[in-house]
């Protein structure tokens, strides 16, 4: 088997391509590096191409059949939710544009089996804590709302063609599978975080006041390498023919809140900071918790890192 990773020089892509490599799988990746770092796929076959360019289709049809390739996992978005308010053509074009030109060639080459990256950004700022994946998606912005619609265009390719496919919402990932594999963007809590104390200012917590326990908000931060081996079980699911599911929510079922994460930094790093108050951003809901009893069940997937794992991985792969 030959699996297609596209986002593959990614921070999440690099950890998918990374461990099915190591469990026997040959992996091509396409990234045409506007954040991924080529020093994550060294001795990978690996394509720069974006994919929403004209002519990309034929240029990922020649790479699906020169390696034979029987699967593709999907990863490669542009993924910044402020940026996507501001620019929305851009993230509809090379979302969706891209994974246009993405199922076209696997349609073409009769590639009929997807895992796609989707996002807890599709549901928006529900009325629940738990999340299931029953929930009615609402998203708030282009760069979710890019995410649902990757989704919608998955199905209508079942519909059309056959593709079989597996749309994974990820909750807050963070942490690192392998030092060299570390999230290097600061666009999420805990490299924002690492990124203030090395540059000795203060992290921010944006709200104090949430019905919460302590105030701030909390969020279901699931380790990479447990997301990792989401894929792997998802492309294994792709291979059953008792599938009740495409969506399926990953996370940790738990939730851990601004503050405690802080605090858990405070741990593992042995600094002991102090951070500044901020007022509540737009658009954050109080608590968002995967409920992820589907994927439990009918993947028999399970988290096996909580937050410390989480903290200390990240921590030790910037150190
Ligand atoms: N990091 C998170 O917490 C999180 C949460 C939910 C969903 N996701 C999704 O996971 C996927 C990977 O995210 P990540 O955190 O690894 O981000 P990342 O920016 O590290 O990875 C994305 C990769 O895709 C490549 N890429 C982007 N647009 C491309 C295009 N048009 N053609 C070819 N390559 C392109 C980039 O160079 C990069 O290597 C994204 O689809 C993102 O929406 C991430």
């Amino acid at each position: 088997m030959s699996v297609l990773v596209t986002g593959g020089a990614g921070y999440i892509g690099s950890h998918v391509a990374r461990i099915l490599q190591q469990s026997g799988t040959n992996v091509v990746v396409v990234d045409d590096l506007s954040t991924g770092l080529d020093s994550r796929v060294l001795g990978l076959p690996t394509s720069h191409l974006e994919l929403s360019t004209q002519g990309a289709t034929s240029t990922l049809e020649a790479l699906m059949t020169e390696h034979k390739v029987s699967a593709v996992v999907h990863l490669a978005a542009l993924k910044q939710v402020g940026e996507s308010v501001n620019k929305p053509e851009q993230y509809f074009l090379k979302n969706l544009g891209g994974q246009a030109n993405l199922l076209t060639a696997m349609r073409n080459t009769g590639v009929k089996k997807l895992v796609f990256s989707s996002s807890a950004a599709s549901y928006g700022v529900p009325d629940v804590d738990l999340v299931s994946e029953d929930q009615t998606p609402n998203p708030i912005n282009p760069y979710g709302q890019t995410k649902l619609i990757g989704e919608w265009m998955a199905s209508n390719a079942e519909t059309a063609w056959g593709l079989s496919h597996v749309s994974l919402r990820y909750f807050n990932v963070a942490g690192a599978g392998w030092d060299d594999l570390a999230d290097t963007q600061k666009l999420n809590l805990i490299p924002i975080v690492f990124a203030a104390l090395k540059a000795g200012s203060k992290p921010k917590v944006f709200g104090n006041d949430y019905q919460t326990p302590d105030g701030s908000c909390i969020r279901d931060y699931v380790h990479v390498m447990d997301l990792a081996k989401a894929h792997v079980a998802a492309l294994k699911y792709l291979d059953t023919d008792t599938r009740a599911h495409n969506v399926f929510n990953v996370g940790t079922g738990r939730g851990s809140s601004v503050v405690e994460v802080m605090d858990q930094i405070k741990t593992t790093t042995g600094i002991d900071f102090e951070y500044e108050m901020a007022p509540k951003r737009a658009g954050d809901p109080p608590s968002l918790i995967a409920d992820v009893r589907r994927i439990n069940n009918e993947m028999n997937w399970k988290s096996e890192n909580g937050l410390a794992e989480i903290v200390e991985s990240a921590w030790k792969a910037i150190s």
